[in-house]
């Protein structure tokens, strides 16, 4: 049975624990040596620029709410593309804008995970 992991609500206001984002999210963009899969081949250039687009257009963006970053291999290349929010440590693979959407929803603005969508906590490189 897989386990989902429990996160707390949070709202998005700035985290009293010295945190600076209330959520952040990181989107691997590394592009691997020839023949090797990444997640630059599964388009998530793309997957993080809607995120960053969604995040700014939602009014979400800035300190005490949420941050988009980009990020280098995060050795799950085998699930890619993937992307991590934090501070609930939720992995994610996506595949289009619409998933993308539901991870913006969803976790980042109510703190709720997008279980169809999360990383099975065995996929590594
Ligand atoms: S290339 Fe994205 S996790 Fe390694």
């Amino acid at each position: 049975m897989k386990s989902i992991p429990r996160i707390r609500r949070m709202s998005l206001s700035p985290p009293r624990d010295g945190g600076y984002y209330a959520r952040h999210i990181f989107f691997c963009l590394n592009e691997r040596k020839p023949g090797e899969d990444s997640c630059a081949r599964h388009n998530a250039q793309a997957g993080f620029a809607h995120c960053k687009a969604r995040v700014k257009a939602e009014g979400l963006a800035g300190p005490g709410r949420v941050r988009v970053n980009k990020a280098g291999c995060l050795d799950r290349c085998a699930g890619g593309p993937v992307a991590v929010v934090y501070p609930e440590a939720v992995w994610y693979s996506f595949v289009d804008e619409a998933d993308i959407d539901e991870i913006v929803e969803s976790h980042l603005k109510k703190g709720e995970v997008v279980e169809r969508l999360l990383l099975p906590p065995d996929v590594g490189r």
